[in-house]
């Protein structure tokens, strides 16, 4: 590690913000050490937020139908092999229900782009369905673009948050990831609206994506910075051998971890999740997510029968295990770093 990327790091931890060409340097130029000085300052950033605890969700994946074609996504809508599945209201509600014996607080609800099937409307009595159930819960949507009124519909009966990874801040970059039917631009918005509206919002990138390079890392930490979301979702770009993407590179596993600890020191008191996607190209890379400053994961609550088919890349972990299977592993594996799980909706402070 040289002196100056060390001293990026001092600096970002205590300013919380660096500018372009500084990110840039140390996407560039870290090492193993830069890498680990960087997790140790986002450890104990997020201890002193936090504690030794740690924020559970549990995710239904309710429908993979979508009407968008992401190149690098699994369940676009020209991938002819995915099999479709929705599920209805009840199914939902079972496995809220189940989620909440296990020590669920947050139940995120993720689907495809299939508004036409579930419009807010829909979801709005889902909201309503869940909350009425488990008042003290939060509920999280995860349903990609929609418009402000379908934003506000939900947000009034009663949805908490919302996830919608900005997934580059780089227009030029958005482009070559999805198709010319999307737009950077709206994507922008809706997160805008999401914010304006109330929910606490969550952005995020994959790390590795096709053509990223430590520029559109740069400017994607410079728009987290002026932002400010209160979660950031952000994982290794992983392959799906059904999509235009299928040949090429995996993310970086410790460019993840990076990223992770500067997201920590950028903005001490975001929800960070160790994801999915970095507990697959890891065995425990969860694990790691945490000891670099990560503080919430999300397992699965979908029932086993639908889990194989929602698959956003090869290899998703989980697609074989039960919720109380995936609810006793993950505390299990937070226990053994030293972390706890905590049965609370874990709201951003
Ligand atoms: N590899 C890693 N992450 C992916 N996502 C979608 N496809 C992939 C992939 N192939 C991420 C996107 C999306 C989130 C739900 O999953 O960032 O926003
Ligand atoms: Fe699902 Fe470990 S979290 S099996």
């Amino acid at each position: 590690m040289t002196d100056k990327l060390k001293a990026l790091i001092d600096r970002l931890e205590a300013e919380h913000t660096l500018k372009k060409e500084e990110w840039v340097a140390l996407f560039d130029g870290y090492d193993d050490e830069t890498r680990e000085y960087a997790a140790k300052k986002a450890r104990e950033t997020a201890q002193s937020v936090f504690g030794n605890k740690i924020y559970i969700r549990g995710i239904v994946e309710f429908s993979n139908v979508c009407k968008n074609d992401c190149l690098y996504c699994g369940i676009r809508c020209s991938n002819s092999n995915a099999v479709r599945y929705r599920l209805t209201e009840e199914e939902i509600l079972s496995c809220c229900d189940e989620g909440y014996k296990y020590g669920f607080r947050t139940f995120v609800l993720q689907s495809g782009e299939d508004h036409k099937e579930y419009p807010a409307s829909r979801m709005a009595e889902i909201v309503r369905m869940i909350k009425k159930a488990h008042p003290d819960c939060a509920v999280t949507l995860s349903l990609g673009e929609m418009e402000y009124e379908d934003y506000k519909l939900m947000k009034e009966a009663g949805a908490d948050r919302y996830l919608l990874r900005h997934e580059t801040a780089s227009k030029e970059l958005y482009e070559k990831l999805h198709p010319q039917s999307m737009s950077f631009e709206h994507r922008m918005q809706c997160l805008k609206w999401l914010k304006e509206l109330g929910y606490q919002t969550g952005a995020g990138m994959m790390i590795g994506a096709p053509y990223q390079t430590s520029e559109h890392l740069a400017e994607d930490m410079l728009f987290l910075r002026s932002f400010e979301p209160h979660m950031i979702g952000t994982g290794p770009f992983l392959p799906h051998s059904d999509t235009p993407f299928r040949d090429m590179p995996k993310g970086s596993y410790e460019l993840t971890l990076f990223v992770l600890s500067l997201c920590r020191l950028m903005l001490p008191d975001v929800l960070l999740p160790a994801t999915t996607a970095l507990g697959t190209i890891r065995p425990n890379g969860r694990e790691q997510g945490v000891l670099s400053g990560a503080n919430v994961i999300m397992p699965n609550l979908s029932p086993t029968a639908v889990r194989k088919k929602y698959m956003l890349y090869d290899g998703k972990i989980c697609t074989e295990d039960s919720s109380d299977e995936c609810r006793s592993c993950v505390q299990a594996r937070m226990k053994s770093i030293g972390y706890e799980v905590e049965i609370t909706r874990g709201d951003h402070r």
